[in-house]
């Protein structure tokens, strides 16, 4: 995924491109690039490397023009390097582009005129548009000539030395927003770019094309149609998507669980009346009654919210079947959905490629489909039939971690209002309701009393090569998700494992390289879980338990989590799981926010 900005007014259009790019370089950050143009001089800066790299430059020799386009990449066609940096050049026509054309070559190979210096496909949609545009063409004909020959995906700002007063963007499977302003016109992949300059934003739609000038947009579809666009306001602000004093996003976002959970369930769990009251679903409680199996997909960690909320909804609704599949490979097999079925489309960004493919395949088979989403307006979120947003506020970190506690609460909140349209309302509903609305005060206390010790915790592991998390039933997804959070940002080899599987291969791995990480609560399945733990003992294991109980357990290390919950105990784990990983690849010296060859979302296939 790439992030793209533009700006057109009354000031030097450098100033937002840069702060728009350190704003959307969580999106991919292996090069970067802006163009501006001054009455005609176009001044092109690129570099390999993060936006400060390109910074450099942009200080050494300031970019001039209240015209400008900007990029900052995560490569998909061509290695990370100046070259293949965008802007990308054809003739008069500069473009930057996040997605892929998928029949770049095809059109390489026609467009004769231009000499390819990159191993982009962009610079192949770039030599296209150029193809077209001729003193008789306007920016926006040529544009969307283009695009109705390429075959892709794509979010694009296209601007020309040719034509200093406009900027003309199109989308079609990758997010562009534009920002109105009196004067000013603003492009950026995400609102963050935007906070702090306007809220009043248009979300631009698949197949739209939009013409920017200082005095405002037009909007047209890919048959030069006129489209009136919708203005909405903007949520985010500035506050909430800077630092607030943390050396990292991940451990403000790590630390800000409870508030954000807080905003996931209000107005939506109802202590008193022992109820969940959800909008947005757009099914009536006779749909919601006839709902016979739920199928959950999506990627990462969004997959693991997935599957820590299946064990979930079989524990409230009584009779209902579930599977929960990985999109990227759901998406490709020849699937049946039984009749009654629901589909939770799980993602934070929105936007990610495999979760999206995977939406349209099962809307192809007319099944409901609800999202389960964090980034409002994005295109997962257009084309759901309803669904929940999480409202966890922007996840800037590549590691995702307060999304996946407020999924799990959201998708626990729609298993409970099956249950409500089924009639059921017993003992069991009343725990999970209760405990729902204990479990950001919850998390804030074992945040207030660990978060001190797991930093030492945190020493004793952070040389090792290997570790294995393990756990059973709820705390088995939950070993999956610790298992991602400490090889995605440490870097160390890390997989999940359910505790009953150790015996059946992985013990064999156990030696003084590995560390493992066992998971315990304090119901039926404590005992068996303490068995596992004794095989990888009997072998020579490292590990760490973290449990709510308050019995003994023979471990190297044990971290005794003092919690009220039960059945939700896991997601307070969990935290604990967090800030261990954060604190090893701090330890380690990582980037932890932008860890190596990831991207926040990730938009390509
Ligand atoms: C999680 O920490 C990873 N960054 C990644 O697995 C992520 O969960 C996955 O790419 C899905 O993203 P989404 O929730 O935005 O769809």
């Amino acid at each position: 995924m790439c992030g793209i900005v533009g700006y057109i007014g009354d000031k030097d259009a450098q100033g937002y491109l840069m702060t728009a790019l350190h704003r959307l370089e969580y999106r991919g950050y292996d090069s970067a690039g802006i163009v501006t143009i001054d009455d005609g001089t176009p001044t092109v800066h690129r570099a390999k490397g993060k936006v400060a790299e390109l910074e450099a430059l942009t200080n050494e020799n300031p970019a001039k023009g209240p015209l400008g386009i900007g990029h900052t990449r995560w490569a998909t066609h061509g290695v990370p390097s100046e070259t293949n940096a965008h802007p990308q050049k054809a003739g008069d026509i500069y473009l930057v582009h996040n997605g892929i054309i998928e029949n770049y070559r095809d059109l390489k190979a026609e467009l004769k005129d231009h000499t390819f210096v990159s191993e982009t496909d962009t610079e192949v949609l770039a030599a296209l548009i150029d193809s077209f545009y001729d003193e008789e063409t306007s920016l926006a004909d040529a544009v969307i000539q283009a695009l109705q020959i390429a075959v892709g995906t794509y979010g694009i700002a296209v601007a020309s030395a040719r034509n200093p007063d406009e900027i003309v963007a199109a989308r079609l499977g990758s997010p562009l927003i534009v920002g109105l302003s009196e004067g000013e016109t603003y492009i950026a992949s995400d609102a963050s770019a935007l906070v702090g300059y306007t809220d009043q934003a248009v979300y631009l739609k698949d197949g739209e094309v939009v013409v920017c000038r200082r005095d405002g947009i037009e909007v047209f579809d890919l048959a030069s149609r006129p489209v009136s666009p919708r203005v909405e306001t903007i949520e985010a602000d500035l506050q909430s998507i800077q630092k607030q004093g943390y050396d990292h996003f991940l451990l403000k976002e790590i630390i800000e669980q409870p508030q954000t959970l807080r905003s996931t369930l209000n107005g939506r769990v109802d202590v008193a009346d022992n109820l969940i009251k959800l909008g947005g679903l757009n099914m009536t409680d006779d749909e919601l009654r006839g709902i016979e199996h739920v199928t959950i997909i999506g990627c990462g960690t969004a997959y693991y919210a997935g599957q820590l909320a299946s064990y979930y909804l079989e524990q409230i609704v009584d009779g209902l079947t579930i599977d929960v599949a990985i999109a990227s490979e759901l998406r490709y097999r020849s699937f049946h959905l039984p009749k009654n079925t629901v589909a939770l489309v799980v993602s934070q960004s929105g936007e990610t490629a495999d979760t999206l493919a995977c939406l349209r395949e099962i809307k192809k088979r007319g099944v409901k489909t609800l999202g389960i989403i964090n980034a409002v307006g994005s295109t997962i979120a257009r084309e759901v039939d309803g669904g929940i947003y999480v409202h966890a506020g922007p996840e800037i970190s590549v590691a995702s971690t307060k999304a996946f506690t407020s999924q799990v609460s959201a998708m626990i909140m729609f298993g409970i209002t099956l249950a409500q349209a089924r009639g059921i309302n017993n003992e069991d509903i009343s725990n999970y309701i209760r405990e729902l609305d204990q479990l950001p005060g919850e998390i804030e206390r074992v945040i207030t009393n660990y978060q001190n010790e797991i930093p030492s915790i945190a020493k004793k592991y952070e040389s090792y090569d290997h570790a294995l998390f393990f756990g059973r039933d709820t705390l088995y997804p939950v070993a999956l998700e610790g298992a991602l959070k400490l090889k995605e940002i440490s870097y160390i080899q890390a997989e999940g494992y359910a505790a009953g599987e150790l015996k059946h291969g992985p013990i064999a791995l156990i030696d003084d390289s590995f560390f493992e990480v066992a998971l315990l609560l304090d119901n039926w399945l404590f005992d068996k879980t303490l068995s596992s733990l004794s095989e990888v003992n009997a072998r020579g294991g490292h590990i760490f338990a973290i449990t709510n109980s308050k019995q003994n357990i023979d471990a190297e290390t044990v971290l005794h989590v003092d919690t009220n919950l039960h059945v939700l105990a896991p997601l307070v784990l969990n935290v604990v799981q967090q800030l261990f990983a954060y604190h090893i690849a701090v330890a380690r010296g990582n980037d932890v926010d932008q860890p190596r060859n990831l991207a926040k979302s990730v938009t390509v296939e």
